[in-house]
């Protein structure tokens, strides 16, 4: 006899009891400062990945760390419930964003702290709170029964924060013991605070650096201005010229590939209750201006394609002033994609446009830094309705379908190489500054979401 879901030793009730060892072992966790991006972390990194190894074990599955080209792999794995049953491959990252600048944290980043129903710190929401959520639901499971209804694969990556560049030859090497008909993927926020979601797309991203060169050396800008094309005003006419007035991408042939999104879809945002002023106001500016003209701000979001600059780097900054032409100038520039936009035609696109447009007297030279394609959902059978209902549950409302305008880079070739669908269900909730300052994750989206992930289980 197994004990029932929700019955006095089931599982729920284990998740529950427990829930001060799951804070504990979670902070952990998020004291271990995994930021892929540096390695000074690289030690960090792999930190993250025995500690994950070694807590998937004691949760009661094999786990091993296994090598890549970059940051480690920590693979879980249950295969109690036969050859014939069903497999669910949960992936999720446990690295995280540099947490830069530190000055603007109210809690030091790799020290978690719980304010006011939230659980502060670098990952708490992006992923690693999110992932442990998972395998405490696992956990859960087999504490209080012994057994999953089904054979369950965990994959945990440390490279999603700079584009999975080492993931998909990994998954091709592995793809016999990654073999799923589901994915499972909790990387992602809620619609709002209450109101779960499960989401229906994703976009895709390109991303490039644009340098700028000019003379051998930083010039007395009165002395040579004038004469001397400076690669920053070069650069900056280049970066203004990417979008036009109306808010559309002006590189030629860029909306080719772009697909206008179906109508039910539109139908659906449309229905979704979302108020465009508390939004501006919640980050701070008057009011949602960027995007095409004419389309609604969740539709920029989700279903259309964006342009943003996410750094760029010229001559003096520092304090004063300095008249100086500078050698050089860079700029870090990123395109979000969506279906059926791929990252390498818009790297062709790209560079065409910036060999035409760079100014006399400056070379300007395109780095394609990492790529995505976006994602649609293709499910919206059985196992939605599994989750859907077990969503509802746990949070006394049914989830919403929801867009999402961020990137997963492995989602869509996980799905291709393993002929699986993928169900993204997140629990973070606007507002949780992923890779912002003072990163958190509700207390209240780690139970209800924990139970949900629990419940999930048995309706599978
Ligand atoms: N978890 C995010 C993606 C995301 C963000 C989903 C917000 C839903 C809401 C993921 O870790 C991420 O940050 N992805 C990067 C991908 C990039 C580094 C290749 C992104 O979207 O910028
Ligand atoms: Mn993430
Ligand atoms: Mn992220």
């Amino acid at each position: 006899m197994t004990a029932a879901t929700g019955a006095a030793g089931g599982p729920l009730q284990f998740a529950r009891n427990e829930r001060r060892r799951f804070y504990e072992e979670l902070s952990e966790f998020l004291r271990i400062p995994s930021v892929s991006a540096k390695s000074e972390h690289d030690p960090d990194t792999a930190r993250a990945a025995r500690w994950l190894r070694d807590h998937m074990a004691a949760a009661g599955l094999e786990a091993e760390v296994l090598p890549t080209a970059g940051h480690p792999v920590a693979l879980g794995e249950w295969r109690g419930a036969g050859p014939d049953a069903p497999t669910l491959l949960v992936y999720g990252h446990y690295d995280v964003q540099p947490p830069e600048p530190l000055d603007l944290w109210d809690s030091p980043p790799f020290e978690p702290s719980v304010r006011d129903g939230r659980l502060y710190a670098r990952g708490a929401a992006d992923d690693k709170g999110q992932l442990f959520m998972h395998v405490k639901a696992l956990e859960s499971h087999l504490a209080a029964r012994g057994s999953l209804p089904v054979n369950v694969v965990v994959l945990a990556e440390g490279e999603e924060e700079i584009g999975s560049p080492n993931l998909l030859p990994f998954v091709k090497q592995h793809r016999e013991r990654l073999e799923a008909g589901t994915v499972v993927i909790s990387d992602s926020a809620m619609f709002a605070p209450g109101q779960p979601s499960l989401l229906y797309s994703l976009r895709g991203l390109a991303y490039f650096e644009l340098h700028a060169s000019g003379p051998a050396t930083d010039l007395h800008s009165g002395a040579y201005g004038g004469a001397v094309r400076n690669p920053a005003n070069a650069l900056a006419a280049l970066l203004a010229g990417l979008q036009e007035a109306d808010g559309r991408i002006a590189v030629p042939g860029f909306y080719d590939d772009v697909e206008e999104p179906d109508p039910e879809a539109l139908a659906r945002v449309r229905a979704l209750p979302f108020d465009e002023e508390a939004f501006a106001q919640e980050v701070g500016v008057a009011t949602l201006a960027g995007g095409e003209k004419g389309r609604s701000p969740l539709e920029r979001l989700w279903a259309r394609p964006s342009c943003d600059i996410n750094g760029m780097a010229s001559g003096y900054a520092g304090e004063g002033a300095k008249t100086v032409l500078p050698a050089r100038a860079m700029a870090k520039v990123s395109f979000r994609l969506v279906p059926n936009q791929t990252p390498e035609r818009v790297r062709t696109l790209v560079e065409r446009h910036v060999r035409n447009n760079a100014p006399e007297g400056v070379e300007v030279r395109v780095a394609a830094l990492h790529g995505a394609r976006p994602w649609r959902a293709k499910l919206e059978g059985e196992v939605f309705e599994a989750a859907a209902r077990a969503l509802e549950a746990s949070f006394g409302r049914r989830p919403v379908l929801a867009g999402e305008g961020g990137t997963i880079p492995i989602v869509v070739e996980l799905e291709e190489l393993l002929q699986a669908d993928t169900l993204l269900m997140g629990f973070a909730l606007p507002g949780a500054n992923m890779h912002a300052p003072n990163e958190w994750l509700a207390t209240d989206c780690f139970e209800r979401g924990l139970d949900a992930l629990v419940r999930l289980y048995d309706e599978l």
